[in-house]
């Protein structure tokens, strides 16, 4: 496994590669980036991982500054799995101040684009240079970012990339709490709580599933008992799989943020009523 630094010495290592999956990451890896980097090995000969901690798709008052860096212990379990890992310097990946952004439709400023504003143009920013540097044939991102993975899926449908984007489910704790890097910053109360996320979307699944499609009250209820319970909640919204606008198809996706003390967690679970 080689660690590559620049853009050119990326280039240089991929040119004789016949076919490419990548994973691009923020590093901190857990066990649910690891399984994206299994499921790359199967589209492709050469599997590629990035490490960029992307500085455009913070905000001011985010936690860019205290998210975790560990590339020597991430390199460490990339071992055997990956065949390159992509950790450019802020410097590499904008050498000069970044003008150019993606322009994303009004889905962006929705749920957590309505909490977060600018960071899915950040994030689409980087992800559409990341594959222009790497060029792969498919590249792999986990549904826990569910709105990230539709952003991605539509800025490759409508620019025309030649990459297929694959969407793996979610890796999770034995309780049911999401795996994510941030999960660290909880306190060990928190983690104790930090599941409820998890249960109260399974919680109205199963409501939906039993006949009961009222889905304000459903929404209303659920962020009601979270406040209770000390969570501070951005949104929980039942919306359709496919666009993520209002529900009114049969495929639909339960959506949820929510902040503990000073972590925000992202949960989801996808409904099918047909
Ligand atoms: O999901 C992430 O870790 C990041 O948003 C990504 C896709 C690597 C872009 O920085």
């Amino acid at each position: 496994m080689q660690i590559i630094e620049t853009i050119a010495g990326l280039r240089k290592r991929l040119e004789n590669e016949r076919t490419v999956a990548f994973v691009p990451t923020m590093g901190n890896l857990h066990e649910g980036h690891l399984q994206l980097m299994r499921g790359a090995r199967k589209h492709a000969g050469c599997v590629v991982a990035s490490i960029f901690v992307n500085p455009l798709q913070f905000g001011p008052t985010e936690d860019y500054d205290r998210y975790p860096r560990t590339l020597k212990e991430d390199c460490k379990k990339l071992e055997g799995l990956v065949d390159a890992v992509f950790a450019p310097s802020v410097s590499e990946m904008y050498p000069e101040k970044q003008t150019v952004y993606i322009e994303l439709p009004g889905i962006a400023s929705e749920l957590c684009g309505a909490a977060r504003p600018g960071h899915f143009r950040g994030m689409a920013t980087v992800v559409l240079k990341l594959l222009n540097i790497v060029q792969p044939h498919t590249a792999l991102f986990g549904k826990k970012d569910y709105q990230q993975l539709h952003i991605i899926r539509r800025m490759t449908r409508e620019l025309n990339l030649p990459i297929e984007i694959v969407g793996c489910e979610t890796a999770r704790a034995a309780d049911g709490l999401a795996l994510s890097s941030r999960n660290q910053y909880l306190t060990d109360a928190e983690r104790a709580e930090a599941p409820f996320l998890y249960q109260t979307l399974q919680t109205l699944r199963e409501r939906m599933l039993d006949g009961d499609r009222d889905i304000e009250k459903f929404e209303r209820q659920a962020v009601e008992t979270l406040t209770s319970r000390g969570w501070r909640v951005d949104y929980v919204a039942i919306r359709n799989q496919s666009d993520l606008m209002k529900a009114d198809s049969q495929h639909l996706v339960i959506l949820a943020a929510a902040t503990l003390g000073r972590t925000r967690l992202l949960d989801n679970v996808e409904l099918d009523l047909a």
